[in-house]
């Protein structure tokens, strides 16, 4: 039976206690399988061997990276905070742009393989973090914070303590920039099909199938949230909304007394 635990009172850092059950399926990945981590990154949508596309699949997300930049108006001044920093692919983009990256991930096999992937850059840190938690970062130390395709595997309470977390390592007016799954947006008539055909909903179909073939397995599947929920409970954490392009969410640290 799941235990039930006490939550803390609001404007504290959550509990180590709660914190640090962590989502298992990214955790245990192997350091030394490639193709495992290549696949758990981006499916099969570069084929079975992803491993063998390294190039197109490096180029994809640091394209995608860039969406993130642009949008937080990352600039040279900024001391910038990744969650869930994967191959590293997108954190190379980060670098460029910024002072300094503190790249985070659960997973010590993706920060290994980060390591290496970013190992000509010197402004980046590599940080092994436990879900739903930032203890390891000092009050308002951060400019921006951006997540790739991370929050797309939270449900809403994973979402609460972060937004509580961020907002707090957050400095006065900064900014956060991640992406979720968007529940509103499903099997809607109105919604037009992207070209490749791989749309929301057939994400949604297919990871529906591997949630049957392996029910444990969720921390690694999608989870789709509604836009509503999500501002809610921004908002509660002391996170406003200020831009929302597609499935990309832009917010903004409120002042203590909003
Ligand atoms: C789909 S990959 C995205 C990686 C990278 N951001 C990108 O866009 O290429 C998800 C990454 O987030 C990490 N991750 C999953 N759950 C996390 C959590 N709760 N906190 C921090 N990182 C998490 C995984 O270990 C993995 O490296």
């Amino acid at each position: 039976m799941a235990e039930i635990h006490t939550l803390p009172s609001s404007g504290q850092a959550a509990p180590d206690e709660i914190i640090s059950q962590q989502p298992a399926a990214w955790v245990d990945l192997p350091a030394d399988d490639q193709h495992q981590l290549l696949l758990a990154l981006v499916g099969t949508t570069f084929g079975q061997q992803p491993e063998q596309q390294l190039k197109l699949i490096r180029a994809s997300r640091a394209r995608f990276a860039r969406r993130f930049v642009r949008m937080a108006a990352v600039s040279k001044h900024h001391t910038v905070l990744e969650i869930g920093s994967g191959c590293g692919f997108g954190t190379r983009v980060l670098a460029a742009k910024a002072t300094r990256v503190l790249a985070c991930d659960i997973s010590p096999a993706y920060l290994s393989y980060a390591r290496h992937e970013c190992a000509d850059l010197n402004n980046i840190e590599f940080i092994q973090t436990h879900s739903r938690s930032l203890t390891v970062l000092a009050d308002q130390s951060v400019d921006v914070v951006i997540s790739i395709s991370v929050f797309i595997h939270l449900n809403l309470y994973d979402i609460y303590w972060y937004c509580r977390e961020i907002a707090r390592v957050l400095k006065p007016e900064g900014r956060l920039c991640f992406d979720f799954a968007d529940s509103d947006k499903l099997f809607r008539r109105d919604w037009l099909r992207p070209a490749n055909g791989r749309s929301r909903d057939h994400f949604f179909v297919e990871q529906a199938g591997h949630y049957l073939d392996g029910p444990t397995d969720l921390p690694q599947l999608m989870q789709w949230n509604s836009l509503r929920g999500i501002l809610n409970v921004a908002r509660r954490c002391g996170l406003r909304l200020v831009r929302r392009r597609s499935d990309r969410l832009l917010f903004k640290k409120m002042p203590a007394e909003e």
